[in-house]
């Protein structure tokens, strides 16, 4: 296999065996619930008031494909994927307290990532990226020192919550210095969705909450970020958007717009607001080519990454096929006008480059 025609999935996730010990320990969202059957598999209830919706309530079945690295490898092989940047799933461990217990619990899954992705039967194709303790930003300091040191690891993954007041949060700034002085990538992925009103009253189970939410979340929060200035005062700060960057591809007209028209918020800025959003990276994760030609069209493709979002979106029917999800992506890289060069970096060799990968030598 060669550089160019090589696949990198960089939005992927486990959930880690120390982690769904937790959420079999824990009472409320999120947790995991024992089989509604038995010989079924357990299942997962994670996103905000799943639990309460009539399609959500018993949660989504959690088999091997969520923490059995032989599945990772199987799904790899499968799709033809050289290498996995493996991620935590969300929620993460933003709703622990901050106390010695929770930071261990970090410590613990960043060291069972590590492991899992040296592991001998994984050939070299796993790299990972780190969980924070981050409802204490003296913890995930600590933490980023010690994922920093750990030789696979190549960034944290993020929610939008910060410790609690988002990620404009003046007190994360020593954490985005830590994160940056370590050459880390931060993998900025939602969970908590948008609060719209009425949002509750629907039966449309996860798929509104997953397909706009999920993206609108990115879109709010990265924009406060980036108003709030963060990227003059820490310019080498590096994120990754999952989901194409939400709308932000799409809408960064607008933002730069209406901060134009509002003196008190630009003079605060060095830049108009897309400046910083086009020095941010994007996975490919967007299922369509207008997605992919929308995002390539707005920063340079050699900052995008495909990803395949792996374990969610499983086929519904027949376990050996092909993922649709996958698939979808694959094909919205490949029909959104391209040329060959540029569909190679999004592929695979933009992640080489951006995270510091070797391809494996099997
Ligand atoms: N559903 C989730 O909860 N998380 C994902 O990353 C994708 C789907
Ligand atoms: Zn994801």
């Amino acid at each position: 296999m060669t550089q160019d025609k090589c696949l990198v999935d960089i939005h992927t996730h486990v959930y880690l065996p120390e982690y769904l010990e937790l959420l079999r320990q824990r009472e409320k969202v999120p947790r995991v619930l024992p089989p509604l059957e038995e010989g079924e598999d357990e299942r997962l209830i994670i996103l905000p008031d799943e639990d309460k919706g009539e399609s959500t309530k018993n949660g989504r079945p959690v088999g091997p494909d969520y923490y059995d690295v032989r599945e990772k490898l199987a799904f790899m092989d499968k799709h033809d994927i050289d290498i996995s940047v493996i991620s935590l799933a969300n929620p993460w461990i933003d709703f622990l307290p901050p106390t010695e217990e929770t930071f261990d619990l970090a410590r613990r899954l960043n060291v069972s990532m590590e492991k899992m992705c040296q592991d001998p039967i994984t050939h070299g194709r796993l790299y990972g990226m780190g969980t924070l303790p981050l409802s204490s930003v003296e913890g995930s300091i600590a933490e980023v020192e010690r994922i920093a040191a750990l030789p696979r690891m190549r960034g944290v993954i993020m929610g939008t919550f910060g410790c609690g007041k988002g990620l404009d949060d003046p007190a994360l700034e020593p954490l985005y210095q830590a994160i940056a002085k370590h050459n880390l990538v931060i993998f900025l992925h939602p969970h908590y969705g948008v609060n719209l009103p009425a949002s509750g009253n629907t039966d449309a189970g996860h798929s509104l909450a997953l397909a706009l939410g999920f993206p609108f979340e990115t879109t709010y929060a990265i924009a406060r970020l980036i108003l709030s200035g963060i990227f003059d005062r820490v310019p080498d700060l590096k994120i990754l958007l999952a989901h194409s960057g939400g709308t932000l591809p799409f809408l960064a007209g607008r933002i730069d717009s209406c901060v134009a028209h509002d003196p008190a918020v630009a003079s605060k800025l060095n830049h108009p607001p897309s400046y910083y959003l086009k020095k941010l990276y994007y996975d490919a994760v967007i299922y369509h080519e207008t997605g992919v030609k929308a995002t390539a069209a707005f920063v340079d493709p050699s900052q995008m990454m495909f990803g395949t979002d792996h374990p969610f979106f499983p086929p519904l029917e027949t376990k050996d096929a092909r993922w649709m999800s996958v698939d979808s992506n694959l094909s919205a890289i490949s029909n959104a006008g391209l040329d060959s060069s540029t569909v190679e970096g999004i592929l695979g060799k933009n992640a080489l480059r951006i995270f510091n990968l070797e391809l494996p030598s099997k």
